[in-house]
């Protein structure tokens, strides 16, 4: 569904969203998974310090059961149709060693420039926080100056028809968003 913007924006940010019908009999090529791996490196980051990391898995591959055990049941109903999964970890040192204050604000931004490439090429990215991180670190041993963050499944829209009850609803809701003066402090 569009999104209702106030103001005429860019296509694609009207048009995404984070569809939980996916189509798993849809496939991905390598070639659009390197360019969405692209979009996200060339992200913008403070001091271009780059603290994204990331583990990329396909249907059939060992790593994308482990990330499919990890996920919370809910997450898992849906995203097994996935084509792809890129789970992003953010690096929490710098490059002389010291903390990386800002990993997670560089880390979204090359998550999002990830999510519009996927959008862009006809595909849907569907972000997951809901998945256990203790699990996730040891299943994928996980380096102690990496921090798992995202699970982003990579997917092909399908009708909302496919899914059940609450996933049913949620995917055919009104989207909404907190009105701008919410969010404007002062300025405009
Ligand atoms: C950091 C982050 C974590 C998220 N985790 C989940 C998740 O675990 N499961 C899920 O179904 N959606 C998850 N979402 C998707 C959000 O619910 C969704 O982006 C939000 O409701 C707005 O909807 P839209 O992306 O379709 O505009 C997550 C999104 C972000 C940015």
């Amino acid at each position: 569904m569009r999104a209702q913007t106030s103001q005429p924006v860019h296509e694609i940010i009207a048009t995404r969203r984070s569809p939980r019908s996916l189509d798993g009999t849809a496939k991905i090529e390598e070639a659009d998974l390197l360019a969405i791996l692209e979009a996200g490196r060339w992200a913008p980051s403070a001091n271009n310090g780059q603290p994204w990391r990331f583990i990329v898995a396909r249907p059939g591959d060992e790593s994308f059961e482990k990330m499919m055990e990890v996920l919370n049941p809910t997450n898992a109903s849906w995203a097994k149709n996935s084509l792809a999964f890129i789970f992003t970890l953010g690096k929490t040192t710098n490059q002389n060693g010291e903390p990386y204050a800002d990993y997670q604000f560089d880390c979204g931004l090359a998550v999002a420039q990830m999510s519009f490439e996927i959008h862009h090429r006809g595909f849907v990215a569907h972000q997951m926080a809901g998945y256990d991180k203790v699990k996730a670190r040891e299943a994928f041993e996980i380096p102690a100056d990496l921090v798992p963050l995202v699970i982003v499944a990579i997917g092909k829209q399908d009708s909302p028809e496919k899914l059940e009850g609450a996933l049913f609803e949620r995917e055919t809701a009104a989207r909404v968003r907190k009105p701008m003066d919410e969010l404007v402090i002062s300025g405009i």
